[in-house]
């Protein structure tokens, strides 16, 4: 399936979802993890479930997405499993490993809290959980850069570090004053 930014509109608009996303970026993501033919995804943050449940209705073969929030956000859908937890600590990971049972994440999308120390132990607790060939994507990797209002510095940051230390392995996606940051496991 290929997914157009047209298809997101429309769904977003007919379910009234709340994405805190860029759609041009956001596809290009969605598009990039259909190509993996992924079967288990997980995002952190999970918030209104906007993203959650796009990822549900457009990547194909999905079996299940676990989402995790350090508040309680359910969604109504039933590939989503909702996990409550701070990602910065050790039984938040326990959490996602017992529910994985020994089968690797495909995909994983980071999207909790934007500062330095989050975004770092988010992607090294989480990132080792997906499979060689999986991606990463991380949010909100240039909003700072923008100077605009919202202040992702944490992210903008860590994506610069992550570059010097393994460039051949990061991809920009870069349509808005957002940007969602891959990484190729
Ligand atoms: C920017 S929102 C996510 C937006 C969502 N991905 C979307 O586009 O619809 C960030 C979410 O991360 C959650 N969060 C913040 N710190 C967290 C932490 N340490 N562990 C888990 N979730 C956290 C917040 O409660 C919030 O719901």
């Amino acid at each position: 399936m290929t997914v157009n930014k047209r298809m997101l509109s429309e769904f977003v608009k007919s379910k009234k979802l709340k994405v805190v996303q860029d759609l041009h970026e956001f596809c290009i993501w969605l598009n990039l993890v259909n190509h993996l033919e992924p079967r288990v995804g997980m995002e952190i943050g999970t918030c209104k479930g906007g993203t959650a449940l796009l990822t549900a209705k457009f990547i194909k073969g999905l079996e299940f997405f676990i989402t995790v929030d350090i508040e309680d956000r359910p969604v109504n859908h039933r590939k989503v499993l909702c996990l409550r937890g701070d990602t910065r600590l050790l039984s938040t990971r326990k959490k996602v490993v017992d529910t994985l049972e020994g089968k690797p994440l495909d995909f994983l999308f980071i999207d909790g809290e934007h500062d330095l120390l989050t975004v770092a132990v988010d992607f090294y607790s989480f990132a080792p959980l997906v499979r060689k060939g999986g991606l990463v994507g991380i949010h909100d990797i240039h909003t700072f850069a923008e100077g605009k209002r919202f202040c992702a510095d944490g992210t903008l940051y860590f994506w610069r570090t992550l570059r010097k230390l393994e460039p051949h392995k990061l991809e920009d996606i870069k349509k808005s004053v957002m940007g969602i940051g891959i990484y190729h496991c």
